[in-house]
């Protein structure tokens, strides 16, 4: 029997005797779990990716008549088993930097579903790609298309089939810097993604002359984006079309056409859920009306197939009223999960300790020091209350969360667990100590006195 119902009851919790469940864990509940294993940790479900992969591809396949990829962005969380379950659901991956591309492929991802989308790409990173897996790639810029084409014949990829990243002029996002289209930010910040559209057709002419295969037209409008965006994202595909029919003339015909990614979640109980239905209809709207052909669709999505996954279990060690508000102060920090202070962004935070106490206003702390390392950046906040020793989760911590953390203030990163088929699997070693820290100096080298 269910003692309440919550708006993320959908993301697979109930509460039942005061207390949170995982509905993929009948063991214990969470309060339990986080007290008997080393906190901060982060708790992935992997039903909730799964599910979420399934409800992506049924979308595509109701509103969608030809061939789609799905990409998984690796840069949300390249956790080795969420990489394995990325596997066994025979999704392909979108790389952003080499190792990205070689830890998928390690992890049992077909060599030939990945694909790299770099920026600030080297020589070296270039001759990593080639060498270690011959990885397909999406150039980003001209030079390294030029990087490429010198290199062609010492590094034996004569008719190499690449992909073009077009910057297709207009971007969204959940905040300015993960925008990623247009010229520049809401910021004023120079956009350094993508080839402009003034140049593109030239791009793929010089591919040609080097002898590759360019057989993919490439963009991404930014990340986090939700349903009042897909306007947005309408625009971009127009652009991009409008492209392909320029390419057309130049007989790159029946390219295939990768939209990136972006969609968000629902952090907050007032957003929507997104709307994959209309984002498939969208594009095969837009390719109709626009009359051009494409091979196959690809979609890279990061943030939506991971980021409902993971709660992030945090114990509460003081809680104290300063300046008139009360504050309680976790063993997670702004080094555990950034995105708060990076991006003020909102994360629900729930007391699964004490789901049905009454609602107090809280800040909730880290425990670095820096002002800005607070959980309710945007302000104090009704949680259920708050005791020394209960356990708070904090909500969609699976993209973007740990795969950004530090161990500043020698605060170790997070313990990592998963439940998977019901059972849980220990994912990272521990919350990390300080050898572990420490492991990548030379300690035993010291300074002369
Ligand atoms: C090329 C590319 N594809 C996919 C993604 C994933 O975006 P998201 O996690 O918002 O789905 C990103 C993120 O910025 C990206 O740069």
């Amino acid at each position: 029997m269910v003692d309440k119902k919550y708006w993320w009851f959908f993301k697979g919790y109930d509460v039942r005797n005061n207390k949170v469940w995982s509905r993929s864990f009948k063991d214990c509940n969470l309060d339990e779990l986080a007290k008997s294993n080393l906190t901060p940790l982060y708790l992935t479900n992997g039903k909730r990716i799964e599910d979420k992969a399934r409800l992506i591809r049924e979308a595509f396949i109701k509103n969608y008549t030809g061939a789609v990829d799905i990409n998984y962005a690796v840069k949300a969380n390249y956790c080795p088993q969420i990489l394995d379950l990325i596997a066994i659901l025979d999704l392909g991956a979108d790389a952003v930097s080499p190792n990205e591309a070689i830890l998928a492929e390690q992890r049992g991802v077909s060599r030939h579903k990945i694909m790299f989308t770099g920026t600030s790409v080297s020589k070296e990173d270039l001759e990593k790609l080639v060498k270690f897996g011959n990885y397909k790639i999406d150039i980003d810029s001209n030079s390294q298309l030029k990087k490429l084409g010198e290199h062609r014949d010492e590094w034996n990829i004569q008719g190499l089939h690449l992909s073009i990243r077009l910057n297709p002029n207009v971007g969204a996002g959940h905040n300015p810097d993960v925008i990623t289209a247009g010229s520049k930010n809401e910021d004023g910040v120079p956009i350094k993604f993508g080839i402009e559209q003034n140049k593109i057709v030239d791009t793929f002419l010089v591919a040609r002359e080097y002898g590759f295969y360019p057989d993919t037209l490439h963009i991404h409008i930014g990340s986090g984006w939700l349903g009042n965006d897909v306007d947005s994202f309408r625009i971009a595909l127009q652009n991009t079309l409008d492209v392909m029919k320029e390419l057309r003339k130049h007989d790159f015909d029946n390219l295939n056409l990768d939209v990136g990614r972006g969609p968000g979640i629902r952090y907050r109980e007032s957003q929507k859920s997104f709307p994959f239905d209309t984002y498939a209809k969208v594009i095969s709207e837009e390719l109709n009306r626009s009359n051009v052909q494409i091979n196959k669709l690809i979609v890279e999505p990061g943030r939506s197939l991971v980021g409902d996954s993971t709660i992030l279990l945090t114990k509460v060690n003081t809680v104290e009223e300063k300046n008139g508000i009360l504050h309680a102060y976790t063993d997670a920090s702004m080094g555990t999960l950034i995105r708060p202070k990076l991006y003020h962004a909102y994360h629900e935070i729930i007391n699964v300790s004490n789901p049905n106490g009454p609602l107090t206003v809280y800040a909730i702390d880290g425990n670095v020091c820096e002002t800005g390392d607070t959980f309710t950046q945007d302000q104090p906040r009704e949680i259920p209350e708050i005791r020394e020793g209960d356990v708070l989760g904090i909500l969609d911590t699976g993209a973007y969360g740990d795969v950004m953390s530090s161990p500043y203030c020698l605060r170790g990163r997070a313990n990592i667990m998963m439940v998977h088929n019901g059972k849980l699997i220990q994912c990272a070693k521990g919350l990390e100590d300080l050898n572990q820290i420490l492991h990548r100096f030379y300690v035993d080298t010291r300074l002369e006195r």
